[in-house]
């Protein structure tokens, strides 16, 4: 287990971002309960939002991703160094590379907000993606922020335009012996010709390689992306997807997405638009994404749905909540904050739920809809990818926990929503944030809300799932470190 300190670093790194426009930083440790409780603050510049947070484990350093700026802050919150990221001359209109195509749209001064901040541990760097220019990332020193890189002189050096920091995520394989691998997904904006909504990239070891940021694999018909069809548009002119929180196990990463889908109300014929909640899975070693899937994701309690998800942390069980869930202690779970009803994506609704989920339970479902869709059954039901009605081909091959698919049965939806485990539910003060981790056998979920209190709960301790005492810590909502109010 980690050491104590990283871990509440590690849990201001989740919970004590202040959003867009209050750019404060509160404590980085508890008080002990008897003292008067003083925090130490770190604030940006006026009007400056903070969009997203990192922590080295094995420093306690935090790296900071601001519109227009990328802070190193010790552990205390002293400033150490300031990499200026913008703002420059852009026009969302023009399209990249604008070394190849010039741009005759007027430029103005445009503020660059940081949508994306990874440690690559291996490579001792900082990769920091922004909104100017069609998204590119630079690539920076973790010990004093110098800029090892920045590609851009290929079309997929740029990940998308989105100015929304709540909206992309990217996730690191680590090889022992080969490059690394980024998972890179991200909401498109309306230019799903210019970006993939999901792919995986090379991560070279040099930062000025040529092939950094490469397609993992790309040939006339096969390549590791996933663009949204056009047609998708003529049916909801502003799709996109939005993801929330990504992360890899086992063999997988997964992210966890919202999306606009059409449905009809029980007892309608009319289609309605709604967002609905979905976990996306593909195999690390998939090359040409036939492995991709997706499984609507949501919770209910007391005969309320809660539909619409606002965070989510991968923890492991710990023995205690292990034994209550009938699981082993070094299983995954999903912890997830998920608001009220499914029609509003940035107004939700104050009515929100702290769900757990079991990551087998999910992998579990998804092999048994491969293995029912490889005996013919169903169909490929994805909307979005133009698949809905197209049947499954009945295949005689086994199926087993970590199948990746072929290209006869994929992209591949499972029509049935997995439901969480309702651990505590809240109507006035939404929750917006959540961290969870074991401490002496003991899962504690650390959840942030809108008016800015901590709360930590103890799923599975009988009696003992209660809020965290003297818990407001600020004025402005907690935020997951990547989405606005
Ligand atoms: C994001 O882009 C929109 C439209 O171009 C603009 O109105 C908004 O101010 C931008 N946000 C930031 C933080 O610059
Ligand atoms: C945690 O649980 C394990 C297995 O049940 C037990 O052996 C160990 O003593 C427990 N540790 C603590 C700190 O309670």
């Amino acid at each position: 287990m980690k050491a104590m300190p990283w871990n509440w670093t590690c849990l201001l790194s989740h919970l004590l971002m202040v959003g867009m426009g209050s750019s404060t930083l509160l404590p980085r440790q508890p008080p002990p309960p008897s003292q008067k409780r003083s925090f130490i603050t770190f604030r940006g510049e006026p009007a400056e939002g903070f969009n997203h947070l990192v922590v080295d484990e094995r420093t306690g350093h935090i790296y900071l991703g601001a519109v227009n700026r990328i802070y190193k802050l010790s552990s205390d919150l002293k400033v150490l160094v300031t990499h200026q990221t913008g703002p420059d001359e852009d026009n969302p209109k023009c399209y990249p590379p604008r070394i190849v195509q010039t741009c005759h749209e007027p430029l103005t001064t445009t503020n660059n907000v940081n949508k994306m901040l990874l440690i690559d541990y291996k490579e001792n760097r900082l990769i920091a993606c922004g909104s100017l220019y069609q998204g590119i990332c630079k690539l920076l020193r973790l010990e004093d922020l110098f800029k090892l890189g920045e590609p851009f002189h290929k079309k997929e050096h740029y990940l998308s335009g989105v100015n929304e920091s709540g909206s992309v995520f990217g996730v690191i394989v680590s090889y022992s012996n080969l490059d690394d691998k980024l998972f890179i997904a991200t909401a498109v904006d309306g230019k799903p010709e210019y970006f993939p909504t999901i792919s995986s990239r090379k991560l070279t070891k040099n930062s000025e390689a040529d092939g950094m940021f490469a397609y993992v694999f790309h040939d006339e018909f096969v390549a590791s992306m996933i663009k949204i069809p056009s047609d998708t548009f003529t049916v909801i002119p502003d799709f996109d997807i939005y993801y929330v929180y990504g992360f890899s196990s086992g063999n997988f990463v997964y992210f966890l997405t919202l999306q606009p889908e059409m449905v009809s109300p029980p007892g309608s014929t009319t289609k309605e638009q709604v967002y609905t909640s979905k976990l996306v899975r593909l195999c690390k070693e998939d090359t040409a994404f036939n492995s991709y899937v997706e499984v609507p994701i949501g919770c209910e309690r007391s005969g309320v749905e809660y539909r619409l998800l606002q965070a989510a942390y991968l923890s492991k069980a710990g023995a205690v909540l292990a034994r209550t869930l009938g699981v082993r202690p070094e299983d995954d779970l999903l912890f997830t904050v998920f608001s009220k009803g499914q029609k509003r994506k940035m107004k939700s609704l104050d009515e929100s739920a702290l769900c757990i989920f079991i990551l087998k339970q999910i992998n579990d479902r998804i092999k048994e809809r491969l293995q029912s869709c490889y005996r013919g059954e169903g169909t490929l039901d994805l909307a979005w990818l133009k698949v809905k009605d197209i049947p499954c081909s009945s295949a005689l091959l086994t199926i087993d926990d970590n199948f990746c698919g072929l290209d006869m049965n994929a992209p591949l939806g499972v029509s049935e929503m997995v439901r969480g485990i309702p651990v505590f539910t809240e109507d006035r003060d939404r929750m917006t944030s959540v961290i969870a981790y074991v401490y002496k056998n003991h899962s504690l979920a650390f959840v942030g809300t809108k008016s800015g209190k901590l709360k930590k709960y103890q799923p599975g301790d009988e009696g003992r799932e209660r809020e965290y005492q003297d818990s407001k810590l600020s004025p402005a909502p907690h935020l997951r470190d990547l989405e606005k109010a």
